[in-house]
Parts: structure tokens; C-alpha cells; sequence
């Protein structure tokens, strides 16, 4: 008698079947990327948990050298670095200061790794008062052209203390463009631009914004971040900022946004980057403290999902842990 029906256990019998048919490569090391928060703080050991992201810190430069030695020993490839200046202004002074907290971060990693792929988020949240990611009008309007320069310039200090590649992810319309011809102006026109294109105003940053200190005082993001409810936008995104001179673009949140990580994957030819954000890290931490779920297999088919829907590299809080545990190749 011939069988009416598809027999799909019959490639799952074993651990080594399912291997030989296993579509999705397992996480590769190198593809992982460890966002750090680093502290400027006279106060060398400071470290301090982030509590709604459990094993998550804000760092000293001293405390963060020691985070990345042994991150960097389990063969951690690259790092995103967000900074939180001691002081807030309206015009974001501490983010293209010189001696900026993240430009001292990129100059001590890369004089200690100079083989460590330091990446830099280019915003002005963190270093403005009042927690927009560009200038604010007396309504509460966040200015697009007037915030061009002073991103630029910020991306061209982070490019000048050393960093490998500048990760823009204010939102404002142009600024891949203002960057670009302000680092080629600089000298640095080999250093890439890896946009967040596809950034939604997504309530997964909360965690994030605690860990940084750049909620926005009043208001939201949501005239400059992308709406929830959009797709084929991101499409339109992704080629603009393909258009102006990005080399690489980042799809963020990720999980609830893989959808949006096919899309693109399959519009454009660079490097797609998916983002899996502070929420979504505190969201499986929390069920698994909880005993909830069972944490170590929700990490791993969580960034499986990502990779599966096509993101070439991850920036994902469980880098680390992921190394740590051996569980990326
Ligand atoms: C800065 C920035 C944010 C994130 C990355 N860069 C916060 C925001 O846009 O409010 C979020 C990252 C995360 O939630 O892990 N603009
Ligand atoms: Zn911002």
C-alpha cells in the first residue's frame, strides 16, 4: 500500500539527520556583535548593573577594558559602543567632543585590540538634555537639517579616535548622506557606514533607555522612528540610505520585526544587520529567572529565527553569553 501522506518525521529521527538536513547554519562568532555602555566617570571601577537588563552594565573605561579582555578571550569579533557623557547639553556637546567617552573608548579598545571591530552608535540622545536624538525647537520639534552637521561631526570623531565602522541611528532624513561626505572630507573614506535604516519606534528600547540615560524628557520618538504597522516603508528606507552611501544596514527591533529582516535581505545586496534590543534580551532573561522558560534555548532559537530570516551579522546582549557557553562555532 502507498503512503497518502508526507512522512517529515522521517529526517528527524536522529540528532545526526536532523543535522545533515539542518537548512540555517549555527551562530558563527564572528557574526555576533556585544553592545557595551561605557560611563564617563572619574571613578575607574565603576560598574553598575542595569536593572532591567540583567546581567548588563554601564562601565568606566577602566571596568569596560576588563569586560572586553575577556569577551575578546572567548572570541568576541566585534562591539557597538553607546557612551553616557557626565554632562547633558542642548546642542550634544559630549558627543563629537574630542575627548568624548567614546572616542576614549574606541582609542583604548583598538590601541589594546587593534584586530577588535569597534563599532560606534551615532546619536545625540544620550549627550542631549532633554533626550531627542537631534535639536529640539522651543515646540518640542526635533529640527532634521540643523541636526545633520552635529551628527556628522560626531561620526567623523569616532572615525578619527579609530573606530571601525560608525552606526547612525537618530532617524533624520539625509544623514547617511552627511556623514558620508563629512568622513570622506575628513580622510576617512575608508571607514563604513552601517545604517539603522529600518529603526521603528518600538517600546522594546525601554530597558535600553534606562541602561543609557536617554529617554526623552517629554514626548516620543515616533515623528522621526518608523511606524510599527509599516513594511513596504522599510524597503523604502533601506534603499534611500543604500542611495546616499551606506555600506551595510541594521533592521531593528528584530524578533518581532522578521518579517521586515526577509525583506530586506531579499531587496538589497550589503550586509543586513538585525538588532535584537534591550526588550527583547529583558524578555527572555525575565520569563527564564522566572523559570518560566527554559532561558539557554529561547537565547539560542531566538538568534536561529534572526539568522533564518536572513540577517548576515547580530548585535545581540547575549554576545557574550553565546561565546561564553560555546555555543556559536
Ligand atoms: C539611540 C539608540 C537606541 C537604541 C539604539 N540606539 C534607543 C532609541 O532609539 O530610543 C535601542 C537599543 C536597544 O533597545 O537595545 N538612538
Ligand atoms: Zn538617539
Amino acid at each position: 500500500m502507498t503512503t497518502t501522506f508526507h512522512r517529515g518525521r522521517r529526517l528527524r529521527r536522529s540528532p545526526q539527520l536532523r543535522a545533515l538536513v539542518r537548512e540555517t547554519a549555527p551562530l558563527l562568532t564572528e557574526e555576533l556583535i556585544m553592545p557595551y555602555f561605557v560611563v564617563e566617570t572619574e571613578d575607574q571601577s565603576f560598574r553598575k548593573e542595569v536593572p532591567s537588563m540583567p546581567g548588563q552594565y554601564q562601565l568606566s573605561l577602566g571596568e569596560l577594558e576588563k569586560q572586553v579582555e575577556k569577551a575578546v578571550d572567548t572570541g568576541l569579533n566585534a562591539v557597538l559602543l553607546f557612551g553616557i557623557p557626565a554632562h547633558k547639553d542642548e546642542k550634544a556637546c559630549g558627543a563629537y567632543a574630542e575627548d568624548g567617552i567614546v572616542q576614549k573608548a574606541v582609542r583604548l579598545l583598538k590601541r589594546r585590540w587593534p584586530g577588535l571591530v569597534v563599532i560606534t552608535d551615532v546619536c545625540l540622545c544620550e549627550y542631549m538634555s532633554h533626550g531627542h536624538c537631534g535639536i529640539l525647537t522651543p515646540q518640542g520639534a526635533v529640527l532634521n537639517d540643523a541636526t545633520l552637521p552635529l551628527l556628522a561631526q560626531t561620526a567623523v570623531s569616532h572615525a578619527r579616535a579609530g573606530a571601525d565602522m560608525v552606526a547612525p541611528s537618530d532617524m533624520m532624513d539625509g544623514r547617511v548622506a552627511a556623514i558620508r561626505s563629512a568622513l570622506d572630507a575628513a580622510g576617512c573614506e575608508d571607514v563604513p557606514l552601517l545604517s539603522y535604516a529600518v529603526k521603528y519606534a518600538s517600546a522594546y528600547y525601554g530597558p535600553f533607555r534606562d541602561a543609557a540615560e536617554s529617554a526623552p524628557a517629554s514626548g516620543d520618538r515616533k515623528a522621526y522612528q518608523m511606524d510599527a504597522a509599516n513594511a513596504r516603508e522599510a524597503l523604502l528606507e533601506a534603499r534611500a540610505d543604500l542611495a546616499e552611501g551606506a555600506d551595510a544596514l541594521i533592521v531593528k527591533p528584530a524578533g518581532p520585526y522578521s518579517d521586515i529582516i526577509r525583506m530586506v535581505r531579499d531587496a538589497v545586496d550589503v550586509p543586513v544587520c538585525a538588532y535584537q534590543v534591550s526588550g527583547e534580551y529583558s524578555m527572555i532573561c525575565a520569563a527564564g529567572q522566572n523559570g518560566w522558560i527554559d532561558q539557554k534555548a529561547v537565547m539560542l532559537e531566538s538568534l536561529t529565527g534572526l539568522k533564518r530570516a536572513g540577517a548576515d551579522m547580530i548585535i545581540t546582549y547575549f554576545a557574550e553569553e553565546i561565546l561564553r557557553q560555546r555555543l556559536a562555532r
